[in-house]
Order: structure tokens, then C-alpha cells, then sequence
């Protein structure tokens, strides 16, 4: 038995947050690791505004083990849709649905209260988005501009739009990274930050590219070397990226980011049938976001560490 690793993230407040059990993790690298100390006295400091992110600096090691108490949310009218909360400010209880796969307007809601009385603001992002794989990230709404083959930041505050530009990405002709959501890019926020995954269009492989978010920059690529074509959803957790297949009923495919490698991993998700728009991990309450056959669903994530 090694020596217990870091802490992970610490939950979220209130009643919506996962339980507060203790998630010791092996740190993949020593470098610049927290010691359970820091974590505490940032826990205190760092106060309100701290990005969650800020604490996620560590390659933490972990592998969903399975995924627990699923809790179906809300019926949608839509088929086609995102829901988001913010993956990184802590305190933000606000929730955004962008409808369909394609539109200039998403509905920010105060929190599940104004969601389930249906009290919400329209907010103009500026641009068209496409496909079902946007993410709230810090106050800003990442998503592919549709019909292009860029990715813009959209500051709720500010309201300004910068947009970031992919070369070498499927983006256009149906020739999605993930058919059955008719999703070009997909931006997704984990313990290690942000990634943005899409399709080569030299060879049609799933790429990951991790994301700079204070130059809003590609750092790096990844080449998981896994055919598109293959791929119902993904999202990705704690530097591991997980594919489903092409009837989104079981992850089948698993890629550590960090380490550069496949890793043995299969899952049940869902039953058959019905539209799998969005799937996507958030790193501060470790739940997944689904917007399944209608129905916005949640279900918590139960990493192997949790044991
Ligand atoms: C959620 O809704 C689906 C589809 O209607 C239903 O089959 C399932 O039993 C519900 N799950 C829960 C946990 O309520
Ligand atoms: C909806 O809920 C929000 C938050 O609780 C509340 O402020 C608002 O007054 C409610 N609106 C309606 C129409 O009930
Ligand atoms: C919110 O809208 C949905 C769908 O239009 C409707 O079924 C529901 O009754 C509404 N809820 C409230 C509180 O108005
Ligand atoms: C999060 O947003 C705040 C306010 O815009 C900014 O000051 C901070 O640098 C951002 N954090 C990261 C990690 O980008
Ligand atoms: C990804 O890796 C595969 C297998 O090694 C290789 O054939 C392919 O050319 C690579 N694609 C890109 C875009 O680097
Ligand atoms: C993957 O894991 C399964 C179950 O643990 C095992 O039976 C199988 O041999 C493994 N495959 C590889 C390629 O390691």
C-alpha cells in the first residue's frame, strides 16, 4: 500500500454537492503537488471567487470505477441540447441551457429554482454555436462557432467574444466528431483543466488538445488514435478521456491524457434508444451532465480512489 496521495478536490457546498468523503489519489507527477495542508489553508484563503481550477494543478491518477444514482432532472422539449453549471466557480449556482444544435441564444437561469418555475434570461452569445458540446468555464461559454472551424469565448460579464481557431479539424459536411449529437468540437472542463476534442480531418482520429485558459491557446495535442467513427459521446474526467459507442450505451474506449495511453476500461452508461446529445463531467460536484432521450440527467461519479 503506498502512501496516500494528495487530496482531491474538495466538494461543493449545499445540498446539491456530492458526498464529502475523502479522495486520496496517487499524484502522477511530484511536481508542484499540494500537500493536504495547502489544500486546507487555500480551502480557507482562497475564499469565494477562487477559480476551482486554481486547486487542480496535480495529474491526479484516477479511473471511473462506475457511475451511481442516476436522477433524471427535467423533461426538455428539445431533442438536441446542452445544460451546463459552471465547471470551475465554486459558489455559481446558475445553470445554462443552450436548445437544440444550433442558435445564437442561450437561457441563463439564477439557479434550480428559477430553472424548475422556468424564470430565465436569453443571453446573446454572439455568434452561432453548433452541435451540443459547449461548456460553462469560469463565467465564459466555450462552443464551436457554427459553420467555421473555431472555437469562441464568450464572457457573460463582459459580453466580449474571443475566438480561438483549430487547424486540421472536421468542422463542416456532416462529417461530425460525434454523429449522433451532430457535435464538431466538444470543450470539456476536468480536474487538469480545459480540452477541446475533435476529429483530425487528416484521418478522422479523435485529437485532444488541451487548453491555455488565460491565452485561450492550444498547449498541447493528443492523438488517441481512436476512429471517430467509433465514437457515440465522450467526455472526460481527471485526465482520462472515455468514449462511448456508437449506440452511447457503454463506454468502450478510455484514453489517459497525461500518460499518452489507452487504458482498459469499459462501462455500462444508458439503455438503447433515444437521442444521447450531451454527456459531460463536471469537475466540481464529479457528476455527469446528460441530456438523454429528452430528459436532463445527472449521475455522480464513483472513481476507483472513492473505495
Ligand atoms: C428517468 O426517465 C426515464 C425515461 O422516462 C425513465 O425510464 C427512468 O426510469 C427515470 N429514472 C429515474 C431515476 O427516475
Ligand atoms: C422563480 O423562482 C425564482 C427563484 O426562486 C424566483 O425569484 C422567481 O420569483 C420565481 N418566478 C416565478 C414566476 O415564480
Ligand atoms: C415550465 O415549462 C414547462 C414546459 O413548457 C412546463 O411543463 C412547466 O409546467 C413550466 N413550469 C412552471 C412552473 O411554469
Ligand atoms: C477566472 O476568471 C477571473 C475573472 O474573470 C479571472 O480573474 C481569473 O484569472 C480566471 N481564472 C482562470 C484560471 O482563468
Ligand atoms: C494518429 O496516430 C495514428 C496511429 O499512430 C497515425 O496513423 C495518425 O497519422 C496520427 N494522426 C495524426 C493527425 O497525427
Ligand atoms: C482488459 O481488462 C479485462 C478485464 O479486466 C481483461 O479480461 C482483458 O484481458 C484486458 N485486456 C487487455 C488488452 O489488457
Amino acid at each position: 500500500q503506498g502512501p496516500p496521495g494528495p487530496m482531491g478536490p474538495p466538494g461543493p457546498p449545499g445540498p446539491q454537492g456530492p458526498p464529502r468523503s475523502r479522495h486520496h489519489r496517487q499524484p502522477a507527477k511530484k511536481n508542484g503537488a499540494f500537500s493536504d495542508a495547502s489544500v486546507c489553508i487555500c480551502n480557507v484563503l482562497c475564499g469565494r471567487e477562487t477559480s476551482i481550477s486554481a486547486l487542480f494543478f496535480v495529474s491526479l491518477e484516477c479511473l471511473i470505477k462506475s457511475l451511481i444514482n442516476p436522477r433524471n432532472v427535467t423533461k426538455m422539449e428539445s431533442t438536441f441540447g446542452t445544460w451546463m453549471k459552471d465547471t470551475a466557480q465554486i459558489d455559481n449556482e446558475q445553470i445554462w441551457v443552450a436548445e437544440h444544435f444550433s442558435g445564437r441564444l442561450v437561457k441563463e437561469y439564477k439557479s434550480f429554482a428559477a430553472f424548475h418555475n422556468n424564470s430565465s434570461d436569453l443571453v446573446d452569445v454572439r455568434k452561432f454555436f453548433y452541435g451540443c458540446g459547449h461548456t460553462v468555464h469560469n463565467g465564459s461559454f466555450y462552443y464551436h462557432i457554427a459553420g467555421t472551424s473555431s472555437i469562441g469565448r464568450f464572457n457573460f460579464e463582459t459580453m466580449k467574444l474571443h475566438t480561438l481557431i483549430v487547424e486540421n479539424a472536421l468542422h463542416h459536411s456532416l462529417s461530425y466528431l460525434l454523429h449522433n449529437s451532430k457535435t464538431y468540437f466538444k470543450v470539456a472542463a476536468d480536474e487538469n483543466g480545459l480540452w477541446l476534442i475533435f476529429a483530425s480531418s487528416i484521418d478522422e482520429n479523435i485529437m485532444v488538445a488541451q487548453l491555455d485558459q488565460t491565452t485561450f491557446s492550444i498547449t498541447s495535442y493528443i492523438n488517441t488514435s481512436y476512429p471517430c467513427a467509433k465514437a457515440g459521446n465522450a467526455f472526460i474526467a481527471c485526465g482520462v478521456l472515455y468514449v462511448t459507442d456508437t449506440k452511447d450505451t457503454r463506454v468502450t474506449f478510455a484514453f489517459d491524457l497525461l500518460k499518452g495511453k489507452p487504458v482498459n476500461m469499459t462501462f455500462d452508461l444508458r439503455s438503447p434508444g433515444g437521442v444521447l446529445a450531451m454527456l459531460s463531467y463536471s469537475p466540481k460536484d464529479r457528476h455527469l451532465y446528460m441530456w438523454d432521450n429528452n430528459y436532463i440527467r445527472l449521475y455522480v461519479v464513483h472513481f476507483i480512489s472513492d473505495e
